[in-house]
């Protein structure tokens, strides 16, 4: 089977889908964040204190590639994989992209969680709105660019789950 890679920015579900749907699909399931704070021994947050952004976004090129060349899996990316064009290509190459969208208060409400998240934490959520709507307008060309979008803001993660499955179907035939 080709993979199946879940992109989109933080808190549109691609983690808790991408779970379910490896599962469903009786696929390996690999989380890019997971991975990364495997390989290093640290949080994502921790790597951000200690090293900075650019040091993660190593590791997490490095990480992209080892997932992209595997196959029978479920990819679910950190938001911002897909901002490096190398990853994109490795992604695209190894299996169907799949985007997962919300809006800007949906996305807020889901990251609240403080400790996770580096670039929203320690702001007020009306900063954190417009921090998001910042990022998300930056990022939105290169989430538009996948085989299949779902907006997640009104879907359970099965729901999601069961919407990928049916894209799937089709596209497998
Ligand atoms: C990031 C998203 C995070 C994580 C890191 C940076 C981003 O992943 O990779 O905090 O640049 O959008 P999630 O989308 O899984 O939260």
């Amino acid at each position: 089977m080709k993979n199946v890679v879940l992109i989109g920015f933080m808190g549109t579900g691609k983690s808790s889908v991408g779970r379910t749907l490896a599962v469903r699909l009786g696929a390996a399931f690999i989380d890019i964040d997971e991975a990364i704070e495997t390989k290093c021994g640290m949080t994502v947050s921790e790597i951000f204190q200690k090293y900075g952004e650019d040091y993660f976004r190593k590791c997490e090129k490095e990480v992209t590639f080892e997932v992209a060349s595997r196959k029978n899996t479920v990819i679910a990316t950190g938001g911002g994989t897909v901002r490096d064009e190398e990853n994109r290509k490795a992604l695209s190459e190894s299996g169907f992209i799949i985007a997962l969208t919300a809006s800007v208060e949906v996305i807020a409400e889901r990251t609240a969680k403080e400790g996770t998240r580096p670039l929203l934490e320690g702001l007020s959520i009306e900063e954190r709105e417009e921090k998001i709507a910042k990022l998300l307008d930056e990022r939105r060309g290169i989430y538009e660019n996948a085989d299949y979008t779902i907006d997640t803001g009104e879907l359970s993660p099965l729901q999601v789950v069961e919407d990928i499955c049916r894209f799937l179907r089709m596209r497998r035939g």
